[in-house]
């Protein structure tokens, strides 16, 4: 492939793919990302201008959309409103971003015949029990709690139906949480650490022992480009390092980091219909695609994170003040 368009190429997941693809590739990249808050358009700056174009515009615009899906080999789509806690206030960008975005997207690759990868989660599967055996595999049924998963559940549902439909060249990936630098500093490992470096406590939501299934975002760039260049026509893979950890673990190794105690802890509101836990079962990707992640250990990558917002406080500082009073004033 010698052209890509990467939509949200200029937030957390998307420009890591990009570095990804530049560092791997000979591909020539055109990212089109709107550049709304959560963009970390720092982290595309120095990639070389003859290998990566941006062009700032809207996924839901047809005008927008169809000149660069006919000037491109494959599109990977990413662009996404992305966080739980702001669909839970606000969902409606969340629909017209994450659905009608999506559609818009399809229709232009649809036109013009182009490979489609599109990014996605494992909230579509809605959640587990702590003590549940099983974990998610492409076969688990969709149950999707929020205003996020279920717009990201109704974007799936549309390739799916595009690919069968229209014979779109199209493939889903569904990724468990990532970490990793750039994170916006909403999330949660990202708002921890930027806590705690102002001396205060970590906010966890209701009594902490919600699991999240961690991979580092550059384990989930080459499982996408490993999709892209070798993934079955209409196939989903799901994508996971086997990183499973509840939220007081995550904090306490934060704190640790900082030599402050483990219980310096303050549980906060917990957030409406907050799923339990996620896991990964990604055999499928492991064993047809021969993929396996980089960073097996977590602590090892969450250590690097935290050095990473430690380093790079000129770049989430102007943030912190908006995204704490939004926070506040939902008690979290
Ligand atoms: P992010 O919020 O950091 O970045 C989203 C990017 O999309 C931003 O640069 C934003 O400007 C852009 N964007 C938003 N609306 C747009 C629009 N209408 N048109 C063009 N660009 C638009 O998100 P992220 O965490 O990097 O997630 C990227 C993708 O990966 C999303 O599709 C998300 O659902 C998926 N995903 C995320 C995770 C995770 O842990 N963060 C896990 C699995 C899957
Ligand atoms: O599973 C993949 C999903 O992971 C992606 O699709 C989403 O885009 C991404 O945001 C993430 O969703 P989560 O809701 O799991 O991530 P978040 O960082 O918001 O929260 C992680 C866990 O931490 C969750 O159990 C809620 C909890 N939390 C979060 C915040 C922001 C807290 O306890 N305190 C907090 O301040």
């Amino acid at each position: 492939m010698d052209r890509i368009l990467v939509t949200g190429g200029a937030g957390f997941i998307g420009s890591n793919f990009v570095h990804h693809v530049v560092a791997t590739t000979d591909a020539h990249v055109t990212v089109l990302d709107k550049l709304t808050y959560a963009a970390t358009q720092e982290s595309l700056e120095g990639l070389p201008d003859d290998r990566v174009t941006l062009v700032i515009g809207d996924i839901a615009e047809p005008e927008v959309v169809e000149p660069l899906v006919a000037d491109v080999d494959a599109v990977v789509h990413y662009a996404a409103e992305s966080h739980n806690d702001n669909s839970l206030s606000d969902p409606g960008p969340f629909i017209r971003t994450n659905v009608v975005g999506t559609f818009t997207l399809l229709e232009a690759a649809r036109k013009h015949d182009k490979r489609f990868h599109h990014v996605s989660t494992d909230e579509v599967y809605g959640d587990l029990e702590l003590d549940d055996p099983k974990r998610f595999t492409e076969d688990t049924p969709y149950n999707p709690s929020s205003p996020y998963s279920a717009s990201k559940a109704g974007s799936d549902h549309l390739v799916r139906a595009w690919v069968r439909s229209f014979g779109v060249r199209a493939t889903i990936s569904n990724c468990s949480n990532n970490y990793g630098p750039w994170q916006h500093i909403e999330k949660f490992i990202p708002r921890q650490i930027t806590e705690v470096i102002d001396g205060r406590r970590p906010r966890v939501y209701g009594d902490g022992l919600n699991v999240r299934d961690w991979i580092h975002t550059e384990d989930h760039s080459s499982a996408v480009l490993a999709i892209l260049e070798r993934g079955r026509i209409g196939e989903t893979y799901l994508i996971g390092a086997d990183g499973e950890k509840n939220n007081l673990e995550v904090v306490q190794a934060i704190l640790r980091h900082f030599g402050r105690g483990d219980d310096d802890i303050e549980f906060v509101r917990d957030r409406a219909g907050h799923d339990r836990r996620y896991a990964i079962e990604s055999g499928k990707l492991r064993q047809e695609l021969d993929w396996r992640p980089q960073y097996q250990d977590f602590d090892a990558g969450l250590e690097a994170t935290i050095e990473w917002y430690v380093a790079n406080e000129a770049w989430w500082r102007p943030h912190k003040d908006a995204v704490e009073a939004a926070y506040a004033a939902k008690g979290q």
